[in-house]
């Protein structure tokens, strides 16, 4: 069965190819960093409009790359939500006409879902019980997932996302949009050891997490120091992602300790970090527990991990009509 995935819940306009939900037959992504990089952060009317531009050749491209013609496509799936409304609206309503023009079924998929079948997408997947944790730019939820569409929230941020602390603090910094990628290169420069950051566990058998005060606390210390130097930005970078990881990796190792979980799998744009993953594998290990990260193009939003869960969906009849509408939040 061959589905063809839509994703433009963000600043990523991305089409792919994926066949029986685990062959990746093509994956386009077209993103719009350049354009709100110049903002400091994602406009959502900008995004609407360059998703509006960008849907038709991501589609065509994907269709091509893969080599099928658009009568092989059995099924499409599109990002319902969560995500910026007119930026949804855009890849959903795409799918729904297309859909409907070919008389196939149509899946509307939840992009924290599809996070998580990302890790289903690669060549050795984790198998099922496993502890997931969606970490990007707008989540940072952690999950028991104990089977295909069985997904049991356990905690998530109170205040602001991982993703959203890294991009923050490259704004103090000056160091430009989106923050994660420029942060990991400086923070590699530097050892993490001299500032000591906070790391904010919540209560104790809590799965939360929060990095508001974190992200003050580095505000603080850049009003009490005067930081010019590239050398003192490293040093901030590198004591300020020691912090975040540590706090990712003490909840997850935590998380499937309790869970009797031997996988964890790290999905989103921070997953790409290569520090976060070495430690949280590092520490895993020595619980006998084993960590699964995707290769980077899968981290971040893309169309196949779309198709693959609703691949899953279509599978289980789960299926949107064309008064079916996206959400702007998760319902759970
Ligand atoms: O999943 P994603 O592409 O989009 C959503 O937010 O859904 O994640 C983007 C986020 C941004 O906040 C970006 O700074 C962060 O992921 N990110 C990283 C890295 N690469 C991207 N954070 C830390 N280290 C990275 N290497
Ligand atoms: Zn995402």
């Amino acid at each position: 069965m061959i589905i063809l995935g839509i994703e433009s819940s963000c600043d990523e306009t991305a089409a792919a190819v994926v066949q029986n939900g685990t062959r990746i037959l093509s994956s386009i992504i077209s993103s719009q960093v350049d354009t709100h990089c110049r903002y400091g952060g994602v406009v959502p009317e900008l995004a609407s409009r360059m998703h509006t531009e960008a849907i038709l050749p991501v589609v065509d491209e994907a269709v091509q790359k893969a080599g099928i013609c658009l009568e092989d496509i059995d099924g499409v799936a599109a990002t319902r939500g969560p995500g910026l409304i007119g930026a949804l609206l855009v890849g959903f309503s795409f799918a729904k006409a297309f859909a409907w023009a070919r008389q196939i079924p149509l899946a509307g998929v939840n992009h924290l879902e599809a996070h998580i079948y990302s890790l289903l997408l690669m060549e050795e997947p984790p198998a099922f019980p496993f502890i997931a944790l969606v970490v990007s730019g707008g989540h940072t939820n952690i999950y028991h997932v104990t089977g295909p569409s069985a997904f049991d929230l356990m905690g998530q941020t109170r205040d602001d996302a991982a993703g959203e602390a890294f991009d923050k603090v490259s704004k103090m910094l000056d160091l430009g949009y989106p923050g994660g990628p420029i942060i990991e290169a400086l923070a590699k420069t530097k050892d993490p050891g001299h500032i000591n950051f906070p790391r904010t566990l919540l209560e104790k058998e809590s799965f939360d997490f929060s990095f508001s005060g974190l992200k003050s606390s580095v505000a603080r210390y850049l009003h009490d120091h005067k930081i010019t130097s590239p050398e003192d930005k490293a040093q901030i970078a590198s004591s300020f992602q020691a912090a975040v990881i540590d706090v990712l990796t003490c909840k997850l190792v935590h998380a499937a300790k309790v869970k009797g979980c031997s996988r964890i799998g790290i999905s989103g744009g921070v997953a790409a970090n290569q520090t976060f993953v070495a430690q949280l594998s590092m520490e895993a290990s020595k619980h006998g527990i084993q960590v699964f990260a995707p290769p980077i193009d899968l981290c971040g939003d893309n169309a196949a991990m779309i198709a693959a869960r609703g691949f899953t969906m279509i599978q289980e009849g789960r299926l949107c009509d064309l008064d079916h509408d996206v959400f702007s939040r998760t319902k759970f």
